[in-house]
């Protein structure tokens, strides 16, 4: 054995940080995104928000917070007030008796998966999620050395699909958080409450936590007000926390405000936890939560109307293009399609983006299982969904 073969494998790159993150990929619809960033007449619905900016009576909210003063620190897990208006919001929707002490209010929705993670995962530990997903789902479990396994969404007749007893299946011994995004980024696929339930049961009898991404909650098509949710099983008796944010419902993506329903149990690790990550949400953007709550149904539903006559026009528009093949799905706001003999979506991105000018996110950054699938946010006013697919079909046509 030579010398060089002797020394220990180093856990850290050249430049001496972890290979963990350094392993991790950067996101491909930003590559995407930055070939065709300072580019006149793009139309992107590359990334997940709407195209209209915050409403004017939620930005006047934080203004006047702000004119007033609000800004120091302040508690850990959020103001009271916002505390207490979020346990109204999920008890209104939801029918569950919460308070405050369920909830903690985080610095937007991804802080508030860090957070959960970061609670129950340790190196080696398994977590199970389905797959094609928002890639920060599994990049976080990275960071924390854990390991994720994923159990595929298949797309059939009836739209996208996942076998929950498969799911069920793949949660083995060493596994200690089942993660469900319903509705889901990039699908739209909705998981339905009888295997919600089931699921909860499976996971409760194991000691398994269970986190629900529900930052779609709102954006369902099926004609409900709010998807199925895991919010009703959350107790002390369960391991469940569920994952919410301002971001999309009140078009507030840049505001970085969400939130976490958990156990009262958890609370206090979960305050330290944010602590440690971030003290805590920003006041005025608080305020300015505690006002989108209270008076933004109307905008919440006004936006659920719009995005689905935009939906309803790229499904027309998709299906009307023979090499498409786009499986339905009920939920959030994008279009997941499969294009008929392409298999690297990056390059096809990034050829539709430089000939045409339209941005989409390619299918592989929701990993493996998304090869082959371009994504199209439809948040947009339906004109931009026009323009782009004229766009889409003059290069499918080439
Ligand atoms: C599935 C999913 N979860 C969480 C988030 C995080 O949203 P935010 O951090 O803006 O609250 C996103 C954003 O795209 C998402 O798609």
């Amino acid at each position: 054995m030579s010398v060089s073969d002797a020394r220990p494998v180093s856990p850290f790159a050249a430049n001496g940080i972890r290979h963990d993150v350094r392993d991790i990929g950067a996101s491909l619809i930003r590559e995407v995104a930055h070939l065709g960033m300072g580019r006149e007449n793009i139309v992107p619905l590359w990334f997940g928000e709407p195209d209209q900016p915050t409403p004017e009576f939620i930005r006047k909210a934080a203004i006047a917070a702000l004119e007033a003063g609000d800004t120091f620190y302040q508690p850990n897990r959020g103001i009271t007030p916002l505390r207490d208006a979020l346990a109204v919001y999920g008890n209104r929707l939801y029918g569950t008796s919460l308070d405050r002490e369920n909830i903690t209010v985080t610095v937007s929705g991804l802080n508030a998966l860090m957070i959960a993670m970061q609670s129950i995962l340790r190196a080696g530990d398994r977590m199970v999620t389905t797959a094609p997903i928002w890639p920060n789902i599994v990049a976080i479990p990275q960071v924390l050395e854990a390991v994720v396994t994923t159990v595929p969404l298949r797309a059939g007749d009836n739209g996208w699909q996942l076998d929950i007893d498969e799911f069920i299946a793949a949660c083995g011994p060493g596994t200690r958080a089942i993660l469900i995004n319903s509705p889901n980024n990039p699908t739209g696929w909705v998981m339905p409450a009888e295997d919600q339930k089931k699921l909860v049961e499976f996971a409760t009898e194991r000691g398994i936590w269970l986190i629900a991404d529900e930052v779609y909650a709102r954006l369902i098509y099926d004609g409900s007000d709010v998807a199925p949710s895991f919010v009703p099983y959350v107790s002390d008796d369960t391991r469940i926390m569920v994952i919410n944010s301002f971001s999309k419902s009140w078009a507030m993506t840049g505001w970085r405000l969400g939130w976490i329903t958990a156990p009262k149990g958890v609370g206090a690790e979960l305050e330290k936890l944010m602590e440690f990550n971030v003290s805590c949400p920003a006041g005025f953007v608080q305020q300015a939560g505690i006002v989108a709550l209270e008076q933004g149904e109307d905008f919440v539903a006004s936006s659920r109307a719009r995005y689905s006559l935009a939906r309803a026009a790229i499904i027309e528009r998709l299906r009307d293009m023979n090499r498409i093949q786009l499986p339905e799905a009920d939920g959030a706001f994008y279009a997941f399609f499969r294009v008929d003999g392409v298999e690297d979506t990056l390059s096809f991105a990034k050829e539709l983006l430089l000939s045409e000018g339209i941005g989409l996110a390619p299918g592989e950054a929701f990993g493996a299982e998304g090869a082959g699938h371009i994504r199209a946010c439809y948040a947009v006013a339906e004109d931009r969904i026009h323009k782009a697919m004229d766009g889409l079909t003059r290069f499918l046509m080439r």
